[in-house]
Order: structure tokens, then C-alpha cells, then sequence
């Protein structure tokens, strides 16, 4: 791999903004469902920020360029595409036009490769309403490139405009604000704005057969009309979460926050695309259960959106503040109660990953070090609930949320529509608690760049995980030649959030008998549970067991469900099984093709098809 060519700054992007930067994005494209392919032009601003620069280099993958123009002159300007390194795609640098000048324009015509990894292309059988054909996009952490030549690091950030052509059916969508849509013969151009500058990675679209409900002020949610009441009545609850969130972190400056929920092939929870956040619809658990994953995406429209990892190294930037904002909207929409069990309960899930990864394993830092590994390699819980316990433990250290909520709003104002890194973080909370002398005993340099579990788990109350503890434990004890201790009566009462962690607890136990696994599903049902965060723990327990019940329902499953948090642990679990390790990897072949590209590139690994 020849990878010296990108950038030091940014070791995902071959891009060099301190020398040339690119200042606004205004895309033309047509869909074409047929061939598969977005083509047309992209007209990018550019400012020469270093006098003595001959080139502005972007990023492209696997992008079929015709043609590149100077704007004003419209003379073609040389390019060179340079050898593409698999994942990171090509440099592509562009001559600087040979009048005297500090900023021009330029367009790019082009097209975009067969499989670009940010785009997932679905046909009308893939879709609930089994009619219109319908596209999404997915382009971080670095897919962007695959789509749109650009600077695709997110140190970058551009205001943008798009006019996307379309079957005049169909309804587009974009992480920005719909301007207006013109319908010419069976083409319609619907014309959209993005006013916030936003990194590349935050660019979206997706098109389809789409209905909206409203459901608050500024939101409406997206989805085919075959689940759009389903919709409406689980994301009720999203100008309430928005509210709150305002309270915590300043004013809301996207003007709308709408929600589209994708085709189950999504490979997230949730992506915070500003103004439009995509969703799973494995979060439609018909009781509102799941809405913590809407309040995770709310929150990145200050952690992420405003303040943003200069790259993704300091990923933690963007997840660990999230996950600590989104707990504070839980303790202030439900209680500081919910809220510490949430944070202390996600200690397993880091606790599980650490051991998977091995406790020296560089990826368990908080810091990575992503020279030579794809930001996708180096994805895990790790940078979201390490990342949000460092953040608790500073509030605790400085002295609760009293001193650290009026410093966290100083910060998001301080940085707002900036890139950062975690020096910056630190030098920041270091002048502003400069008189708070218990900011000695932080150790950043073990919580930045050493692996392993935190260095300090913070005070939490426990007593929502104690009762779940309580009742695990008499379960797994139970000796089964006499009576279960646990009856409907013990659990009838428990929340979807007490038994996902009653399951995770289980999971973390010896492998339960084909008794203890008849019995539970009796009490509580698992077969037929609708909550995809319990459904899945049930199935992790029943593989670990090696309960033959369990092998078809998680096949089933995973070839309708794309979400990574499930597909990969299920993948898993199902290799580490060597009776049904052919039966996975078999499964898995004949359903890649209709994965997102993440998906079935970590898959992959997963199962030792690939390195
Ligand atoms: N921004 C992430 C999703 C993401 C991360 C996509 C990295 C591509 C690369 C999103 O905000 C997220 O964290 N989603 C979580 C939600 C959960 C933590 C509540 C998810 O997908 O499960
Ligand atoms: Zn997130």
C-alpha cells in the first residue's frame, strides 16, 4: 500500500485544505436507478491558502471523471487520478488555473462507480412497497469520496446546495433544507440548501417512494406509507427530546429536525445528518422503548454537527460527547435514576468489547492512531461509552453538573462550526477550571492514549442494576431440580431497559442449559419480542448455548436486518459455533450482495474470509 500520500493531518484523506481549500459544494446530479450510477457536475469553490500551491487535491473512489473546468474562463484544467488504495480510493489533484487569483470555481463532470460504498441501491423487491426502486446514502466515516470528489476530511467544512434529477414519483430527501421541486415531462429536479457548513461526511440523500407525518413543530417523519403510522407514534416524542436538548446545549441552528426511517438494511441505530437524521427501523419497537437512539442523533447537532472531530482519530469528540448529552436528555426527560443505569449498564458492552479486542489492544484507546487502518476497522463501542465515561468523570471531578453543564455550553459556543482535536478539548477545560484545583488528580494521558477499560469508573447509582443482578442471579443459580425461584410475578413489571440488561448480565454468565432457556422464553415470551435490543441478547444467549432453536431465527434475522450492532456480534457468535460455522459463512455469501458495503466488508473479516 503506498499510503505516505495521505495527509499527516489527516491520515483517511489525501486532501491538503492548508494549501488549497474547498469552501462551498454545489451539486447537479441525475439518478439513474437503471445503471445504477449518479451523474452530472459539482461545482466547488475553492481558496488558494498557500501562494506558492500548483494544485487543489481531492478525494475520489472509484469516480469516472469526463471532464474538469475552470468556471470562469471554462477552459479545461488538468487532473490526474492517482492509483486507487483499496478503501481509501484515489488522490485526484487538479492544476490551479494559470490567472492570478485567490479563490475560483471549478466543475467536475462525472459519474459514480458501479458499487460506491456510500450509496446502497435498492430495487423495488427490496422495498416494503415492492414498486419504486430507492437509494440511500451512508458516507461516513470516509465514503463520502465515492460519491462526490472532494476534500473528504472532516477539517473541512462547506455550506452546499443540490439539484438532483429523479423519476418525477419519487421523493428525495437531503441533509439540508428542501428549497423547491420542478416536475419536467416524467423528470423532477428538487432543489435543496444547507446554510451551516458541514464536513463531507454529513452530506445525504436518499430517494424512494416517501410519505411524511408531522410530528412536532419543526419535524415531520419519512418513511414508505406501508409503516409511516408505525412511525409517527414511535417518534412522538422528538420535539420533547429537541426541547430538552436546547436546555442543555443552546439554541437548535438547523431550523428543521425531520427523521427518515430506512429499509432494514441500514447498517446503523442512527446518522445524524443535519436536518434529516436517518434511523433503523429495528427502532420501531411499537412502545416508544427505543427513542434513545432519536436523542443519541439530536445530540450530534452540537457534538458532531457544530463541534466536529478534525479527523477520525478524535472520533470520541463526536460519540462520547453524544452519548453524554443523550444520557442528560434521559436524566432530564426520565430520571438521573434512568440515566446512571443507562451509563452504567453500556459498562458491560465496552467490558465485552475490550476483551474481544484484547486489553492492549490500541483500538481500546480513546485516541486512535489510524495511519494505514480504515476508520471502519476501528469502529466499536469504545470511543462512544469510554468516551462518555471520561466526560462523567471530569463532571464529577470539577464538581457535578452545576459547574460542568454552564462549561459545556461555553464550549459548544466557543467552538461551533469548527473542527477539533483532543488537545484543543483539554487546553480549553484546563483554562476554564484553571481556579479548580482538583483538576490535578485527571490523568489525560492514561484516559487519551492508554487501552483497556477506563482508568476510573465514575459514582453511579445502581440500584435499578442491582435488582436485575438479583434476580439474574437467582436465575442462573437456580438448581433445576427443584421449583424456579423466578415466577411472572418477578418480572412482569420490568422495563424494556431492565431486561436488555438482565440479558446482557446473562450473556455474560456460563452458557444456560436447554431447560433454563425454555423456561425463560416461557416467562417472558423472547420468541416473539418486538424490541431489537432484547431480541437480540435472546439470540446471543440460545448460540452461546449452542440451542439448536436459536440457528434459524438469527439466520432469518440477519438476512433481513443490516444493522451492524446485531449482524456482526450474530456472525459472530454463529462461526465461534463449529456446527454451524459452514451454514454461516454459506449464508453470509449468498446474502452480501444485498448488504451496505460496511457491512459486508467487516463481515468479512469477521468470518476470516478476508484479512
Ligand atoms: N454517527 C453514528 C453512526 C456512524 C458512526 C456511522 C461511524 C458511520 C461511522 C451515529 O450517531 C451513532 O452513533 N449511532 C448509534 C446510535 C447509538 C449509540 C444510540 C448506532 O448506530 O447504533
Ligand atoms: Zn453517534
Amino acid at each position: 500500500m503506498v499510503l505516505q500520500s495521505l495527509s499527516p493531518k489527516d491520515p483517511s484523506s489525501y486532501s491538503k485544505p492548508e494549501e488549497v481549500a474547498v469552501t462551498n459544494i454545489a451539486l447537479n446530479l441525475t439518478v439513474d436507478f437503471d445503471r445504477k450510477v449518479l451523474h452530472g457536475h459539482v461545482e466547488l469553490d475553492v481558496k488558494i491558502n498557500n501562494k506558492n500551491a500548483t494544485e487543489v487535491i481531492l478525494d475520489a473512489k472509484h469516480l469516472n471523471i469526463s471532464k474538469i473546468l475552470d468556471n470562469e474562463t471554462k477552459k479545461d484544467l488538468q487532473y490526474h487520478v492517482s492509483e486507487n488504495i483499496e478503501e481509501f480510493g484515489s488522490k485526484l489533484s487538479i492544476e490551479l488555473p494559470n490567472r492570478k487569483v485567490d479563490n475560483f470555481t471549478l466543475s467536475i463532470f462525472y459519474e459514480t462507480g458501479s458499487s460506491a460504498s456510500g450509496i446502497q441501491w435498492l430495487t423495488p423487491n427490496q422495498t416494503a412497497g415492492k414498486v419504486h426502486p430507492y437509494l440511500f446514502s451512508q458516507f461516513q466515516a470516509i465514503h463520502a469520496r465515492s460519491v462526490i470528489p472532494c476534500q473528504d476530511t472532516p477539517a473541512v467544512k462547506t455550506k452546499y446546495t443540490a439539484t438532483i434529477c429523479t423519476p418525477s414519483e419519487l421523493t428525495v430527501l437531503m441533509s439540508a433544507i428542501p428549497k423547491f421541486t420542478e416536475v419536467v415531462g416524467h423528470q423532477k429536479y428538487s432543489h435543496f440548501i444547507q446554510d451551516v457548513p458541514i464536513p463531507s461526511y454529513l452530506i445525504a440523500i436518499a430517494v424512494g417512494a416517501l410519505n411524511s407525518r408531522k410530528i412536532g413543530p419543526r419535524s415531520h417523519v419519512w418513511a414508505e406509507k406501508e409503516i409511516i403510522e408505525e412511525c409517527a407514534y414511535e417518534f412522538a416524542d422528538t420535539e420533547r427530546q429537541l426541547i430538552t436538548a436546547e436546555e442543555i446545549c443552546g439554541p437548535y441552528v438547523w431550523g428543521i429536525y425531520d427523521l427518515l426511517v430506512l429499509p432494514p438494511s441500514f447498517a446503523y441505530g442512527g446518522m445524524e445528518n443535519p436536518c434529516l437524521t436517518f434511523v433503523t427501523p429495528t427502532l420501531l419497537a411499537g412502545d416508544r422503548s427505543l427513542a434513545n437512539v432519536v436523542a443519541h442523533e439530536i445530540a450530534h447537532s452540537w457534538t458532531g454537527n457544530l463541534i466536529t472531530n478534525r479527523n477520525f482519530e478524535h472520533f470520541w469528540l463526536n460519540e462520547g460527547f453524544t452519548v453524554f448529552v443523550e444520557r442528560k436528555i434521559k436524566g432530564r426527560l426520565s430520571s438521573p435514576l434512568h440515566q446512571d443505569f443507562d451509563a452504567y449498564g453500556r459498562l458491560n458492552e465496552l467490558n465485552e468489547t475490550v476483551k474481544l479486542f484484547g486489553e492492549d489492544n490500541p483500538l481500546t484507546r480513546l485516541v486512535h492512531d489510524l495511519k494505514g487502518v480504515h476508520p471502519d476497522d476501528a469502529f466499536s463501542v469504545v470511543p462512544y461509552e469510554k468516551g462518555q465515561t471520561f466526560l462523567r468523570h471530569l463532571e464529577e471531578v470539577v464538581g457535578g453538573p452545576d459547574q460542568f453543564e454552564p462549561f459545556l455550553r461555553k464550549y459548544f459556543d466557543t467552538f461551533k462550526f469548527k473542527s477539533i482535536d483532543s488537545d484543543d478539548f483539554k487546553s480549553f477545560f484546563e483554562e476554564h477550571f484553571a481556579d479548580n484545583a482538583a483538576i490535578k488528580s485527571v490523568d489525560w494521558n492514561a484516559w487519551l492514549y492508554c487501552p483497556g477499560m477506563p482508568p476510573k469508573i465514575p459514582k453511579y447509582n445502581i440500584s435499578l442494576a442491582e435488582n436485575c443482578t438479583k434476580i439474574m442471579n437467582q436465575f442462573c443459580c437456580w438448581d433445576e431440580k427443584v421449583t424456579c425461584p423466578i415466577e411472572n410475578t418477578h418480572v412482569k413489571n420490568l422495563t424494556a431497559d431492565e431486561i436488555i440488561y438482565f440479558l446482557q448480565q446473562i450473556l455474560e454468565q456460563k452458557p444456560l442449559t436447554a431447560n433454563k432457556l425454555e423456561h425463560l422464553d416461557k416467562l417472558f415470551q423472547f420468541s416473539k419480542v418486538r424490541n431489537a435490543e432484547i431480541k437480540f441478547r435472546w439470540l446471543r444467549i440460545g448460540l452461546k448455548a449452542h440451542w439448536k432453536n436459536s440457528v434459524e431465527p438469527t439466520l432469518k434475522w440477519i438476512n433481513e436486518v443490516g444493522r451492524m450492532k446485531y449482524v456482526r456480534p450474530l456472525y459472530r457468535d454463529l462461526y465461534a459455533w463449529e456446527d454451524v460455522r459452514q451454514k454461516a459463512i454459506e449464508n453470509f455469501q449468498i446474502n452480501k450482495k444485498y448488504m451496505m458495503h460496511v457491512v459486508s466488508y467487516t463481515v468479512s473479516k469477521d468470518l476470516h474470509l478476508t484479512a
